[in-house]
């Protein structure tokens, strides 16, 4: 029996998670799932959008499942800090941010699929531990970056005090584990392409570093074909041309915003699902956000939920239950039954929910994935 820590978060993180977890529960999983705290309340009440109890729950259980979290800009933050918090130094810092760089959970693999039509199938899998989210991010330069920074005609026009700058932090150690992460997952998942998304026309001695690395530790992947692609032109391929693509490696923002991209062409955020994996820990979570406006109206789609779910048994090596959830997502979208409201129609979420639950015990895919 694995236990699986349960975070439902802000917004509709608790909507999809409600609407979900019993369907999970009712397939007789081998699972215990246990429940924990994580965001905005949190962050308001005790000035930590991570509790203790949760670290605790998560260093605990086998692997956790997120709903969403809300993340807002440190002024907006820090103004609703419960009253006898304020003032006290306490800075917002986003959970999922916190729970990747903790735990080092250094790759996001982010799978784009067509549900409606099996045109493509590729995954993005995002660096999440350095790059440009790395935390290097300056308002007012001191004197060791002002160094780096003062020669720019701008920065010369404007003074350290005015000037602001981020570092885009790649370590050699961060790119090796990367890379490797995402040849293995291309070898596990049978994709023949390894794209790495970078920008070496402009970012030149950054990219020389990435490239070399590319180079040696693609020898010990002989099968798996590379290249390296400029990041803007790969986000065009994209939406041009999705199934040339296998696997995508990119840095942490570059990554951020071409699974955004993949959510987009797979027919939206409400999709799309990600997992954050580490050496020692891993957390899985749709790849949408809290959707505040939308939150208390049952409204939100499980199926990203659903999705994330099912990436999370394969990565707790139980891939007939994940297949038989990812075959009922599939097989409810194609016959564009239960569509909610981001996609076009009207469903609730629980009659989604509800949806994907028959077309688990209904479908023929499902069936065989049972005997397997
Ligand atoms: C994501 C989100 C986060 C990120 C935010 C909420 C910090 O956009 O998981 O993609 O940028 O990493
Ligand atoms: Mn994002």
């Amino acid at each position: 029996m694995k236990s699986v820590a349960v975070l439902p978060g802000d917004g509709i993180g608790p909507e999809v998670v409600s609407a979900v977890l019993p369907v999970l529960d009712r397939m007789g999983l081998p699972l215990e799932f246990r429940f924990g705290e994580v965001g905005w309340t949190s962050w308001c009440e005790t000035g930590n959008a991570v509790p203790q109890s949760t670290w605790d729950l998560l260093a605990e259980t086998d692997t956790c499942l997120l709903g969403a979290i809300t993340s807002k800009p440190l002024r907006e933050a820090e103004a609703e800090l419960a009253e006898h918090l304020r003032g006290t130094g306490l800075r917002y810092v986003s959970p999922v941010v916190q729970l990747r760089q903790k735990l080092s959970l250094y790759a996001n693999v982010r799978p784009v699929a067509d549900v409606h039509a099996d045109r493509f199938a590729f995954s993005v899998i995002r660096e999440n531990t350095e790059g440009l989210y790395a935390g290097l991010d300056f308002h007012g330069l001191g004197p060791a970056l002002w160094d780096v920074v003062k020669d720019h005609p701008n920065a010369a026009a404007t003074g350290p005090e005015l000037t602001s700058a981020t570092l885009r932090l790649q370590t050699q150690f961060g790119i090796d584990r990367l890379l490797r992460f995402g040849f293995e997952h291309a070898r596990q998942n049978g994709y023949r392409l390894l794209s790495l998304a970078d920008k070496p026309n402009v970012l030149r001695e950054s990219s020389n570093h990435l490239r070399g690395r590319l180079e040696l530790i693609s020898q010990e992947y002989p099968e798996i074909e590379t290249e390296i692609l400029n990041v803007d032109a790969l986000a065009l391929w994209m939406v041009r041309r999705p199934e040339r693509f296998g696997v995508i490696v990119a840095e942490n923002m570059f990554g951020d915003i071409l699974s955004d991209l993949g959510a987009g062409v797979m027919g939206g955020l409400g999709l799309a699902p990600s997992g954050n994996i580490g050496e020692h820990g891993s957390y899985f979570e749709p790849v949408h956000g809290s959707a505040p406006s939308m939150a208390g109206r049952q409204k939100a789609n499980p199926m990203a939920l659903f999705l994330t779910a099912s990436q999370l048994l394969r990565h707790l090596d139980l891939p007939a239950p994940a297949e038989q959830i990812r075959s009922a997502v599939r097989a409810v979208a194609r016959a564009r039954r239960a569509v909610t409201y981001d996609l076009g129609g009207t469903a609730t979420t629980p009659v989604a929910a509800a949806a994907v639950e028959k077309a688990l015990s209904g479908t023929v895919e499902v069936r065989q994935a049972t005997v397997i």
